[in-house]
């Protein structure tokens, strides 16, 4: 069953599911250099279950990038860490995998995952943490239209090392 939550030109977003997986983790493992150090993707079973039972607790949607025609994952995006309440806000995470990176799958997978945070979501304010040499993700979210807000020391750990992250964000172009 394949639920589309967003369908742009090329890509549509859907929710990550369980049989994602033979896929997702053989992507994930060919385009493992490609996403050091920015980001760390499941790369076995084991670690594939763990990151799918993050998107059970209603604090995160975890969504696939697929090709609309052929359906194949191009990359992932995330909104994590939701928060209610008086801030209605949430953290983007993405990534492309080899061989489709480069092509504007993902600008435009993220573009519809942020349209999806705003409009069914309903948050007010979405963010982006991103490494200060992460030219190529600085250049999508500018893309997106995000600004620049801030920058954290030490903010993330990936791979076990607390990195500084520059933090860009974009709110909800209307008032509910
Ligand atoms: C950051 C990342 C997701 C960007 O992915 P990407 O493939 O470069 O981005 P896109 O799919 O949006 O492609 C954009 C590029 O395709 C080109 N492109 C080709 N056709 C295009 C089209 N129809 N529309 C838009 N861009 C197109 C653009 O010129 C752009 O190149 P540029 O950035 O050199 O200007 C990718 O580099 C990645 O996965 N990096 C490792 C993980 C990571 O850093 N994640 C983010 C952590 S904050």
């Amino acid at each position: 069953m394949s639920v589309e939550l967003a369908v742009g030109a090329r890509v549509m977003v859907r929710q990550v599911r369980r049989d994602d997986e033979a896929r997702f983790v053989k992507l994930a493992r060919a385009s493992s250099a490609f996403h050091r150090p920015w980001v760390a993707l499941p790369e076995s079973a084991e670690q594939f279950a763990t990151y799918l039972a993050r998107f059970d607790e209603g604090d995160a949607v975890g969504m696939v990038i697929c090709l609309r025609e052929g359906g194949d994952i191009v990359g992932t995006v995330n909104i994590n860490g939701i928060v209610r309440g008086c801030y209605q806000r949430g953290t983007l995470g993405y990534a492309a995998f080899l061989p489709y990176a480069g092509r504007g799958y993902v600008n435009e997978g993220v573009g519809l995952a942020v349209t999806y945070a705003f409009e069914e979501l309903r948050l007010h304010r979405v963010e982006a943490d991103i490494q200060p040499e992460n030219s190529a993700s600085l250049r999508l979210v500018q893309r997106l239209g995000f600004r620049k807000e801030g920058f954290s020391p030490g903010f993330i750990r990936i791979d076990g090392v607390w990195r500084d992250h520059e933090r860009w964000a974009r709110t909800a172009d209307h008032v509910y």
